[in-house]
């Protein structure tokens, strides 16, 4: 049995249908050796969406460059410096895209970049234009992907958006074969990575294309490094939440080389407080999310500094074991998640959802501990101490106590 869900129009329809192997086995594939060998631990950088959105120019990059150099996130382990939408200008007689006024010059761009140590992404969509209605890949896949690499690009964020409507269409002319739009989804994603192994550069995919489908479950085998998960992330704490815990479930997809992607940070946007900005970067590295930082990097405070850069958490999102975290229980406003780290141990994330400060319990029996050996406040740095077998932390409201016990 095959369940998944399709967007007809405005309306979600839930199918259950039962696949024959062989229908599952036509599902295109990717055969590419270069994908399973990129991201063996979540991608780590920064982004120009969520704070820059479609005024992102590129000054704006080479100062998010130079930023992340100067306040020590690049030796924390932020490395992409990844330009999402609005760089496109128009298609040549050749069919080779340039880009707009806002980028002139992408080469010298990703030059500046890797002379910082740093990695460049960049965003297209295998529709005809991408969310913002520019020039996007569709039918122009390998000479986009060789655009790229003479670019110097490490990188690609391929968003779905006009792509939805090709597939609705397709599949409105085919109503006998249910599996015709998400076949040509698989396929858009296949052909890029191939596009993009044949440039001879290793550049990481990432599926945008919000869930759909159940991405998690195919994302790895059209050669997809990460995907997103959900919708577009916003800078407000119920969104964030909703979102971040809403990923129980799916840790079983990701690994190194494949990562789910609940989408990018909005530490330091200003909408949050630092508990809900420390529930955020919290909950992302239990998921070993993706760290791709949104805010303006050139203007960051200590105290955003201080979420972004807190190596021990970092520690946990790019623990090497490559497991992601999930949900160890949820009651009312009170979730206790945890994700097991190399070495033996595991982290675990005291979250409080709710609107007032409250205590919090978990015994190490229900993590599945045996002897802890260590316990430490993965925040506050100082070690705690199990009473009867058990922690107990007042959890701040919207906040978290995350620990790391070593066992
Ligand atoms: C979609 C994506 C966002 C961003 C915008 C750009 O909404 O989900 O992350 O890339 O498009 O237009």
């Amino acid at each position: 049995m095959h369940r998944f869900v399709k967007n007809a129009g405005m309306k979600a329809v839930t199918l259950t249908l039962a696949l024959s192997a062989a229908a599952v086995a036509q599902m295109p594939v990717s055969h590419s050796t270069v994908a399973p060998t990129l991201a063996q631990t979540p991608p780590m950088g920064w982004n120009s969406w969520n704070h820059f959105a479609g005024k992102v120019t590129q000054q704006d990059v080479m100062d998010a460059a130079d930023a992340m150099v100067k306040s020590g996130m690049r030796d924390a382990g932020y490395v992409y410096v990844n330009i999402d939408d609005t760089w496109e200008g128009e298609r040549d007689a050749q069919g080779v895209l340039h880009t707009n006024s806002k980028f002139p010059d992408m080469k010298a761009l990703g030059e500046y970049i890797h002379a910082r140590g740093l990695k460049f992404g960049i965003y297209s969509s295998p529709g005809a234009t991408t969310c913002a209605k520019y020039a996007a890949s569709l039918g122009h896949e390998q000479q986009d992907a060789d655009l790229y690499a003479s670019w110097g690009v490490d990188y690609l964020k391929y968003d779905l958006c006009s792509f939805g409507t090709n597939m609705r269409e397709a599949q409105a002319a085919h109503p006998e074969d249910l599996e015709f739009a998400n076949r040509m989804m698989r396929q858009s994603y296949v052909t890029m990575r191939a596009a993009l192994d044949k440039t001879g550069r290793p550049i990481v995919l990432s599926l945008c294309q919000y869930g759909w489908d159940n991405v998690w479950a195919w994302g790895a085998a059209v050669g997809g490094n990460l995907w997103r998960t959900t919708g577009d992330i916003r800078d407000s704490y119920d969104r964030m939440a909703e979102l971040g815990f809403g990923q129980a479930g799916l840790s079983k997809y990701a690994g190194p080389g494949h990562w789910n992607d609940p989408d990018m940070l909005e530490v330091g946007n200003g909408k949050m407080n630092a508990d809900e900005y420390r529930t955020h970067m919290s909950l992302w590295a239990l998921l070993a999310a993706p760290l791709i930082a949104g805010n303006d990097l050139s203007k960051m405070t200590d105290e955003t500094k201080g979420i972004l850069m807190n190596r021990a958490v970092i520690a946990i999102d790019q623990d090497s074991l490559g497991k992601e975290g999930d949900r160890v229980r949820a009651e009312g406003p009170q979730e206790v998640w945890s994700r097991p780290l190399a070495g033996g141990g595991l982290a675990v994330g005291l979250f409080n959802r709710g609107g007032w400060n409250q205590p919090m319990s978990v015994s190490l029996k229900e993590l599945g501990v045996k002897k802890a050996r260590e316990i430490v406040n993965v925040w506050t740095g100082e070690k705690v101490v199990a009473k009867d077998g058990s922690v107990t932390a007042v959890v701040p409201k919207h906040g978290v106590v995350l620990l790391r016990i070593t066992e």
